[in-house]
Order: structure tokens, then C-alpha cells, then sequence
């Protein structure tokens, strides 16, 4: 997993909870990298698990609740960083139906080694997408996020339902709707 999830991660940490919940998950998950991340380093992805869990102890949040909350976070440092990439695009249903073709090809352009889900188009309409997403990670919760952002950057109603294709959460079945554009009404 690349440097850039951990130290947006734990920036966000920071943002809500303060630096000593930084220093206390760091310390309660035994981190073979010491929690000393830089934004194109590579590390293992058992450290995101065990900062997840530590985070989770110490909220009450459950680690799909997190996942969710982190996506929000996460988006704004698309937006940020790589905004010619989103920017490629004007509609949400044309961007998500577009992750694995572009979207990401371009991410592993910049990080080669970045380890990233795949997502299958199973149906599309003008208006909707049926998108599987697949990935050792189970981190569809995230995934949930950054899609509700998508359609919250770009002005649309929108609404997002999944199905769980394996309980592990390692093959999961988006159906996305796109609504109204707020700018047009
Ligand atoms: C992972 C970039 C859009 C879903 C990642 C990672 C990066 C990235 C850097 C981490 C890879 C690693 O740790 O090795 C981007 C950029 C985007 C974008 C720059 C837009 C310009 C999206 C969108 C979705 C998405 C719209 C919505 C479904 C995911 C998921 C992961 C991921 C679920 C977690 C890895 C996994 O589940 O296996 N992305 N992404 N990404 N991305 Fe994207």
C-alpha cells in the first residue's frame, strides 16, 4: 500500500481526533515501519489494518465506518493533487465507470508498484451503473466514499446501494444512480 494512504491517514487522525490518538495508535500497532511513512513509499498493508483496528478501539468506530469517513478525507487530496485528471471528466457515472481503464491506469503511471482494486462494468445506462468491485483488500467502504464524493464534486443527485457477492468483502456489487445536476435547477 502506498505511503500516501498512511500519511493522509494519519493526517486525518490528527484533523479528528489530535496527535496524541496519532501517537497511541502508531505505538498500539506494532509497526514494522516504526509509523515513519513518506507519501511514495510502499509498505505493508497489515500496518493500515492495525492502525484501522487500533483507531477503531479507541472510537467506537467500526473500521468500515472509518473507511467511509477516510474516503471523504481522501477525496479532497484527489481533488488537490490530481485535479487534470478529474477534471478529464464532467460526468460522475462516466468517471467511476472509468476507474479501471483510466483512472487508475493513470495512478499506476505514478506509483507503479500501487496495489489497486479492480471494478468490472456489469451494466450501464445513461443513468445508471452496475460496477463489481473486486480486491483482497475488502476496502469497499472506501470505495462507497470516494463515490459519493465523485457525484458530490460534480453537483448530482445520486444514490449508491451494494450487495456483498462474498461476505468477506473481497467481491462487492455497486448499483449506482445518477440524479438530478444541482446546477441545472
Ligand atoms: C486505492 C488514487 C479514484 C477506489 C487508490 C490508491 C491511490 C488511488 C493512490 C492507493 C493505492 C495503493 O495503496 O497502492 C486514485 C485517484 C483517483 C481515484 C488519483 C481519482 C483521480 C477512485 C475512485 C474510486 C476509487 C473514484 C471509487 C470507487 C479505490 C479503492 C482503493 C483505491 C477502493 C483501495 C484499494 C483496494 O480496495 O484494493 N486509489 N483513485 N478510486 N481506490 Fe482510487
Amino acid at each position: 500500500m502506498k505511503g500516501i494512504v498512511f500519511t493522509e491517514f494519519l493526517e486525518l487522525v490528527e484533523e479528528k481526533f489530535g496527535i496524541e490518538m496519532v501517537d497511541e495508535i502508531i505505538t498500539a500497532s506494532n509497526l514494522e515501519s516504526g509509523g515513519a511513512y513518506t507519501a511514495v513509499g510502499t509498505y505493508k498493508f497489515v500496518e493500515m489494518i492495525n492502525l484501522l483496528t487500533a483507531l477503531s478501539a479507541r472510537t467506537q468506530l467500526s473500521i468500515d465506518e472509518l473507511l467511509y469517513i477516510y474516503a471523504q478525507h481522501f477525496f479532497k487530496v484527489i481533488k488537490s493533487s490530481y485535479a487534470a485528471l478529474l477534471n478529464t471528466y464532467s460526468d460522475p457515472l462516466e468517471l467511476l465507470a472509468s476507474i479501471e481503464d483510466h483512472i487508475h491506469v493513470e495512478v499506476r503511471k505514478i506509483y507503479p508498484d500501487s496495489q489497486l482494486p479492480t471494478f468490472k462494468t456489469i451494466k450501464r445506462s445513461e443513468n445508471t451503473l452496475v460496477l463489481d468491485y473486486h480486491s483482497s483488500r475488502a476496502m469497499y467502504n472506501f470505495g462507497l466514499g470516494l463515490m459519493h464524493e465523485t457525484f458530490k464534486h460534480f453537483g448530482f443527485e445520486h444514490k449508491v446501494t451494494f450487495e456483498k457477492i462474498k461476505e468477506d468483502g473481497t467481491h462487492v456489487r455497486f448499483f449506482i444512480e445518477k440524479g438530478d445536476d444541482h446546477k441545472r435547477s
